[in-house]
């Protein structure tokens, strides 16, 4: 007995040892991966996803401005064509129901259009933007930079690699630029507004909420490219004084009541479950009548699931026992840039335009009406510091010279050329010092 207990102790304690020399070396492992997770990285041509992929239909007015606007601020787009959307397309789409709204479906039948390309395409992840949206001439020097860093610190991709394949720690690095894929599904780049409830003719809705950021998971930072306070929207500034916000910062939260799809990062998982599932091509009753109806839906559905989701925490599993390998929530784990890098320009939108024409009253939207003055006296789109509206940085066709000049002083250096809007040079390097 004694003599066994003998032996077993030089073995025990080598044991230990070994345990703690992993233990830290894992710790060491971690921090270091971190540190690297959290610093500002530049974006490439495709602000670090796999491709940003535009819903516009043929022969859509806005398209030429907004390749301008990329062309200037220098990344690419890719417009998928779209089918011609016949009679029969939409009827089925309406599926009997009542309360036909046809720009809507015509836009949803888009956002299919787009994702199904993203899952052709074979890329990871993907930003989804409608064609009538505006952002900052800073957009891809500093905006992306700040808020990808901002998503790998909450979401940071694995430190060692999952899968087995042979290539996956090699590639899990390069390709993480928005975080660990599996831990999100949507993020809200450009939107409406969350306002973090409902908002009706009298404004966002309050008494519901607690307005305390501490309570949600989120990161806060600063980012000197935001309108000062007194610029943003309205609704936005009330928003941030309720939340406490610092000037001149942009949080990235959990999604809470997200409003409009122009701008949002989507995830293959997310994107297969909306074309199936979330948001099928078809009207039920009483469902959704617009597709980012479908969208905020699905957002609230998967509120309550962490995110990164542990395996071992899930409050709500996928219904579908079989499916819950491959998609943890009900609904989608949304997160929320606010203030938001998109936003659509000011102006009748596409879903209006085809309302109209078919004799439906479009209507301004609380949100856009609250800021009709300010739009107009900024003259610039809301939330945005220095955007492309207007015809602003537009070039003449094939004159590769005035684009250059437009690429390194608006897109590069982030120089403001407008009347009476020049702004000291934005130095990037001190930003990421
Ligand atoms: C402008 O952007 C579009 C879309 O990304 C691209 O196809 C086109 O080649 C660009 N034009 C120039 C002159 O760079
Ligand atoms: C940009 O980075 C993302 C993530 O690393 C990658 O998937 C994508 O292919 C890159 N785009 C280009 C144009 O290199
Ligand atoms: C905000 O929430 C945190 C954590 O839930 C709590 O500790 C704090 O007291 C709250 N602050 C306010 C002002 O309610
Ligand atoms: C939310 O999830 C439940 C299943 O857990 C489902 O019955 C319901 O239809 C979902 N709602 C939406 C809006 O997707
Ligand atoms: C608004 O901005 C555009 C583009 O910079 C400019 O052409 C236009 O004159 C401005 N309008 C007003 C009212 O300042
Ligand atoms: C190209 O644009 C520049 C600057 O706006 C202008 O001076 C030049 O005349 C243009 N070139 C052509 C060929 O139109």
């Amino acid at each position: 007995m004694l003599a066994s207990r003998k032996r077993s102790t030089p073995l025990l304690l080598a044991l230990t040892l070994i345990f703690i020399v992993t233990w830290y070396h894992s710790r060491d492992v971690d921090r270091t991966h971190e540190q690297r997770a959290s610093s500002v990285i530049p974006a490439n041509r495709t602000l670090g996803f796999g491709a940003v992929v535009v819903v516009s239909r043929d022969g859509s007015e806005r398209r030429h401005s907004l390749v301008q606007a990329a062309n200037v601020t220098d990344f690419d787009l890719t417009i998928p064509k779209q089918p011609v959307w016949t009679e029969g397309h939409v009827q089925r789409f309406i599926n009997g129901q009542d309360d036909v709204q046809k720009g809507s479906i015509l836009a949803w039948l888009g956002h299919h259009n787009a994702l199904r390309w993203f899952l052709n395409s074979g890329a990871e992840t993907a930003l989804i933007l409608e064609d009538d949206v505006d952002w900052d001439i800073r957009l891809r020097s500093i905006q992306i930079p700040l808020a990808a860093s901002a998503a790998r610190q909450l979401l940071p991709p694995p430190a060692r690699p999952r899968s087995h394949h042979p290539f996956a720690s090699f590639r899990s690095h390069q390709t993480q630029y928005w975080g660990d894929h599996d831990a999100w599904d949507v993020v809200y780049l450009g939107h409406c507004g969350d306002y973090f409830d409902e908002v009706t003719e009298d404004g966002p809705m309050t008494e519901h909420q607690s307005y305390n950021l501490s309570a949600i998971p989120h990161i806060l930072y600063r980012d000197p490219t935001l309108p000062d306070r007194s610029d943003l929207h309205p609704f936005t500034q009330s928003l941030f004084g309720m939340l406490r916000m610092p000037q001149k910062s942009r949080a990235l939260h959990r999604s809470k009541f997200p409003l409009c799809s122009f701008g949002y990062a989507i995830t293959r998982p997310a994107a297969e479950r909306l074309l199936s599932e979330l948001a099928p091509p078809q009207y039920k009753v009483n469902g959704p009548r617009a597709f980012d109806v479908a969208l905020l839906h699905a957002c609230n559905n998967g509120s309550n699931t962490p995110s990164p989701t542990p395996p071992w925490k899930d409050p709500r599993l996928h219904p579908d026992p079989a499916l819950r390998r491959k998609y943890p929530s009900p609904g989608l784990r949304c997160w929320t840039l606010n203030s938001e890098l998109f936003h659509h320009m000011p102006g009748h939108s596409l879903v209006d335009e085809i309302g109209e024409s078919s004799g439906e009253e479009p209507g301004i939207p609380p949100v856009d009406l609250a800021a009709q003055a300010q739009v107009v006296i900024r003259n610039e789109t809301t939330n945005i510091n220095c955007g492309f509206w207007n015809g602003a940085f537009a070039f003449q066709k094939d004159n590769m010279t005035q684009l250059h000049y437009l690429q390194e002083h608006v897109g590069r250096q982030g120089q403001c050329l407008k009347e009476g809007r020049k702004l000291p040079r934005d130095s990037i390097q001190q930003l990421i010092d």
